[in-house]
């Protein structure tokens, strides 16, 4: 099923699928995979030095035609020369996280670069779209990484009825039920993290991929309350040294610990003292496959999920 939408005419992919850019984790071989397979692969910047991210694009470019994406965090330091980045090199969208994207919408917008906003809340999202969002990613709380309050299941459909532009689903997405619960709320795509971590293609330390394979239902836990930047990840020694402070209330020692640990866990594969961000639906994924094969299921189960619901509710 090609399943068209809004989304799909403006990333100019086949499936409504994008794959979340992740910090240290979504790097040019996942990206160009996901792209191949027919969805829409996104590299995460994240703090990335600039020289770094360039390289990581010019790979992605060298490894598939497909439009591609760049995520960028509007709170890195260096984020005008990202930023700048981006435009030069003409990379076809960006989605945008943890800040507001308003100073470059302008000249991503005159350089024809598709943007799309990641909002935790309806404010947000009514925010991004009147400065020329081309669509937004709703996150729900399941998601790994740096989370907001409310959950995908409530959060989408106000925001399909919040803004006119399309509304992506991203959080606690894995499989192709849940893709078709996001289109039943009114998504026209949707943004998926945990399940690409296990795509044959993304380059984290196997250890990590070994970690989401054995996670279990309540293995996540939500770290960082106290700092104002929570954080979902898988339970390990750091998240209860992390959790014990956010219990003490001590925000600064608690960034001071967590600083570098994503790094330490996605490419050094320390998965004991290292941040294993990952979402509520790693207890889901049950193998590695390559990203094509992900996206493929994921479309079948959600077009057999469409043609089961008219028989169970008759
Ligand atoms: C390891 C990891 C790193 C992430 N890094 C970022 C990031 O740098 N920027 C961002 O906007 N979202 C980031 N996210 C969120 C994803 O892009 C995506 O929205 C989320 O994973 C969707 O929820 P799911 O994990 O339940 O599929 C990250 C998620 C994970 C699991």
């Amino acid at each position: 099923m090609a399943l068209r939408t809004r989304l799909t005419d403006i990333l100019g992919i086949d499936y409504p699928i994008i794959q979340g850019g992740m910090a240290w984790t979504a790097t040019a071989e996942l990206v160009a995979a996901v792209g191949n397979g027919g969805g829409a692969g996104v590299i995460g910047a994240g703090h990335m030095p600039t020289d770094i991210l360039r390289e990581e694009i010019r790979k992605a470019k060298s490894l598939t035609e497909k439009p591609f994406g760049v995520n960028l965090m509007m709170l890195t330091p260096h984020i005008d020369d990202l930023a700048q980045l981006v435009l030069d090199e003409r990379v076809p969208f960006v989605t945008t996280g943890a800040g507001n994207p308003a100073k470059y919408m302008p000249a991503l917008r005159e350089a024809g670069i598709k943007v799309l906003c990641v909002v935790p809340s309806v404010a947000l999202a009514k925010r991004m779209e009147s400065i020329g969002a081309d669509a937004v990613i709703g996150e729900g709380m399941e998601a790994g990484g740096h989370i907001g309050e409310l959950t995908t299941m409530v959060l989408t459909p106000q925001l399909v009825d919040a803004v006119e532009v399309p509304v992506v689903a991203a959080g606690g997405i894995a499989d192709g039920r849940q893709v078709a619960a996001a289109f039943a709320l009114g998504a026209e795509g949707v943004q998926m993290g945990t399940r690409f971590m296990c795509a044959a293609e993304c380059t984290i330390h196997d250890n990590v991929k070994e970690r989401v394979l054995k996670a279990k239902d309540r293995d996540t836990i939500v770290t960082g309350y106290s700092t104002g930047h929570p954080v979902r990840v898988l339970k390990n020694k750091l998240s209860r040294q992390l959790e014990e402070l956010d219990r003490a209330n001590k925000p600064e020692e608690l960034e001071k610990l967590g600083t570098g640990k994503l790094a330490l866990c996605m490419r050094q594969g320390d998965v004991e003292m290292g941040s294993v961000m990952a979402g509520q639906c790693a207890a889901m994924v049950e193998d590695i496959r390559p990203a094509a094969e992900i996206i493929a299921q994921v479309m079948t189960e959600a077009e057999e999920t469409f043609a089961e619901l008219g028989g169970r509710v008759s």
